[in-house]
């Protein structure tokens, strides 16, 4: 595995590849891997010759008085696992490199960062659209792949080379569960044990909730709220629990006539986790 620690070193090796007809998959991470952001690696290497994955904790996702400071960086264990995965380069740059001094641009997506994750997180979605941007000019794939984790972040991505007409795919990926059903995150490495063991309400609950609303579409109120009981019960803090359309991501609160998902946001103490399904009414 190559690694580049500049844009210029990223971009030389891009160009080599792209000289001799490679596709190229754009995997962008901010480390602290785990099996969630290997099956993207995996989704890229079933498609593109080359694989690139970054590794870069954006400073400008991180909303006042979050965790940028004591989020995981674990850069040895991450380059060994790509490499261990076959990824063709790594690309691990200094905040310097992506924000040099005088850096003044935002991107921004309207409407679709309002809610959710976006109404709780002041300027999460800014950081995220601006870097993302970045990236994709920089590396210029074929092919872009990110977590149906993260899904509001996915149609962000997703609108934001839309308007922007960046010509790349981007690719969504199923969301990779413990055994248990909670969620890969990174943050999961927050929990302490007792949290840990209350942790997976988050996704029973969302399955009782996609398993009830497909039989009876007109069950959402009821579904949420008592969705929104139990959760509070088992001892989250809550941030919304809500249906929205899959793609507009305007709310559903009485009947499920489209595709659409649920959507979560608790706390287990200061651990913030999120999480959604997908929703389907019936035939
Ligand atoms: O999903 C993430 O890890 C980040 O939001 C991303 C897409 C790498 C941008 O920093």
């Amino acid at each position: 595995m190559e690694s580049a620690r500049t844009i210029a070193d990223l971009r030389r090796h891009i160009g080599i590849w792209r000289g001799g007809g490679d596709r190229i998959g754009l995997v962008p991470t901010m480390g602290a891997l785990h099996q969630g952001h290997m099956a993207l690696v995996r989704a890229a290497r079933a498609e593109c010759g080359r694989v690139v994955t970054s590794i870069f904790v954006n400073p400008k996702q991180f909303a006042p008085g979050e965790d940028l400071a004591s989020y995981p960086r674990r850069e040895a264990a991450d380059l060994a696992l790509l490499a261990s995965a076959e990824v063709d380069l790594a690309f691990a740059p200094a905040t310097a490199d992506i924000y040099p001094a005088g850096f003044a641009t935002v991107v921004r997506v309207t409407g679709l960062t309002d809610v959710l994750c976006g109404a709780h997180r002041a300027g999460h979605f800014d950081g995220v659209a601006t870097v993302v941007t970045k990236l994709l000019l920089q590396s210029s794939p074929d092919a872009a792949y990110f977590g149906e984790k993260d899904y509001q972040q996915l149609i962000v991505v997703r609108r934001l080379v839309a308007d922007l007409d960046i010509p790349v795919r981007i690719v969504g990926v199923p969301t990779v569960r413990e055994p248990d059903g909670l969620a890969l995150s990174s943050r999961n490495a927050y929990l302490t044990p007792e949290q840990r063991r209350i942790a997976p309400a988050i996704a029973r609950v969302l399955r009782s909730i996609a398993e009830a609303v497909a039989r009876r579409p007109n069950s959402v109120a009821c579904e949420l709220a008592s969705g929104r009981e139990e959760l509070r019960k088992a001892g989250f803090s809550l941030e919304y629990l809500e249906i929205r359309d899959a793609e507009t991501l305007t709310p559903v609160t009485d009947q499920l006539t489209a595709p659409s998902r649920v959507f979560v946001a608790a706390r287990l103490g200061r651990t913030r986790l999120i999480d959604n399904m997908p929703l389907t009414p019936p035939a």
